[in-house]
């Protein structure tokens, strides 16, 4: 009898956390090396958020907590949901979890049968597939590409459709690429799902706040009220605040699936820290300035990435409209050679090489569903950053 389960044999490890793990370990053995692979912010929690932890321990409040969210905190999500997003929900239609990822893996685990489908638009976080697969369900991927600024359209939704679809994961600005789906291009979207009443929406928003130029963040439901009822709409303070670590993510929906979902939390991880929870309080109702102040940082990064990727030889590199990443594209980099003689066959090769010949550390694409492309996260300094783009261009100038 096999020891490890038949699911797990259809799961990968997260790659992205492979990257970060690789890249620290050429670090720890003294190489140089410059990670452009990790999806967070490169600088502290605000203190009023790390004060307010340590007043939380002082003062006790280190039990058990309900186990998803201090009522305190469910107040707080709803008040920033009205105030960000036009939205209504009441304490009960809230669930906190250890993080977004415990969040979106609830509610699939709470709600996938075998033969459920799942659309997800490709390129994808890495973990939206994996965690279909762990929940008995079979991911749909709906590829968006690069002529369409990696996202989907109407057209493309409606087609993978089927009886069997159970979500639409959406997710905007969007790990990988950064896109972000303008008002119009959601509205074609959440039309569709209209027609489509068995399919529920997971909108995962968790780079809301880290939108640039004049584009404006909207969800799901505030552009189709109609859809109230088969939404859940998730976020985090991970990434708008910098608390990756504290893990700490949200979402608002209906009342039957709240419920089931702090139904498999109860059984999991019970509540989310409790110390965490308070600092999220702190978070999500002290001053707000800081989200401000990240995205002008953020943006200012992007826009030195962007231009300077676009002067690699073989890379073209969109600009897009939000988060903390780029995904440039290698088509006219693959089925060369490197300084260092690796052959380029697709980008996983590209990565490798360029780990192992300059020392950046990149996510390779076909992780993410598209390839020939890589993900840069470009949270971290403009100096490591410019440093990182001038290595990328020597290694690209010297492929032949
Ligand atoms: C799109 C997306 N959703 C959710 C998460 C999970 O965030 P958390 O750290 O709160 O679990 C991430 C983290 O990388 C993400 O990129």
């Amino acid at each position: 009898m096999a020891f490890l389960s038949d699911t797990l044999a259809r799961v990968k490890p997260s790659p992205t956390i492979a990257v970060t793990t690789k890249a620290a370990e050429l670090k720890a053995a003294g190489r140089d090396v410059i990670g452009l692979g990790a999806g967070e912010p490169d600088f502290d929690t605000p203190q009023n958020i790390k004060d307010a932890a340590k007043r939380a321990i002082d003062e006790g409040k280190t039990k058990y907590t309900a186990v998803d969210g201090i009522p305190e905190l469910k107040k707080a999500i709803c008040a920033k949901f009205e105030r960000e997003n036009g939205l209504r929900y009441a304490p009960n239609q809230i669930s906190v979890g250890t993080g977004g990822k415990q969040i979106l893996y609830n509610a699939l685990i709470a709600t996938c049968n075998p033969g459920d489908e799942v659309i997800i638009p490709a390129p994808y976080w890495v973990s939206y597939p994996d965690m279909v697969l762990l929940a008995g369900g079979t991911p749909v991927p709906v590829v968006a590409t690069l002529e369409n600024d990696f996202k989907i359209t109407a057209a493309q939704l409606e087609a993978a459709i089927t009886p069997k679809t159970k979500w639409f994961i959406f997710n905007s600005p969007s790990n990988p690429t950064g896109a972000g789906y303008s008002h119009d291009e959601l509205k074609a979207l959440t039309d569709v799902l209209m027609r489509h009443p068995q399919v529920w929406i997971m909108s995962d928003d968790m780079y809301e706040h880290l939108v640039f130029d004049d584009f404006e963040f909207v969800t799901p439901v505030q552009i189709e009220p109609g859809l109230y009822d088969r939404t859940l709409t998730c976020n985090g303070v991970s990434k708008a605040y910098a608390m990756t670590g504290w893990r700490i993510g949200y979402a608002a929906g209906p009342v039957e699936l709240i419920k089931a979902m702090a139904k498999v939390q109860s059984q999991s991880t019970s509540n989310p820290c409790s110390v965490s929870q308070y600092a999220a309080l702190e978070g999500l109702t002290g001053p707000q300035e800081f989200l401000t102040e990240n995205k002008a940082l953020f943006q200012r990064r992007r826009d030195l990435v962007v231009s300077m990727l676009n002067t690699c030889p073989g890379i073209t590199c969109p600009k897009p409209e939000g988060a903390f990443y780029v995904y440039p594209d290698i088509a006219g980099c693959i089925g060369k050679t490197s300084a260092g003689g690796a052959h380029i066959v697709d980008d996983e090769a590209f990565a490798t090489a360029l780990l192992e010949e300059t020392g950046v550390a990149v996510v390779f694409g076909a992780a993410f569903g598209l390839s020939p492309n890589f993900r840069v996260s470009y949270a971290t300094s403009d100096e490591a950053l410019r440093e990182a783009c001038t290595r990328i261009k020597a290694f690209c100038e010297g492929l032949k």
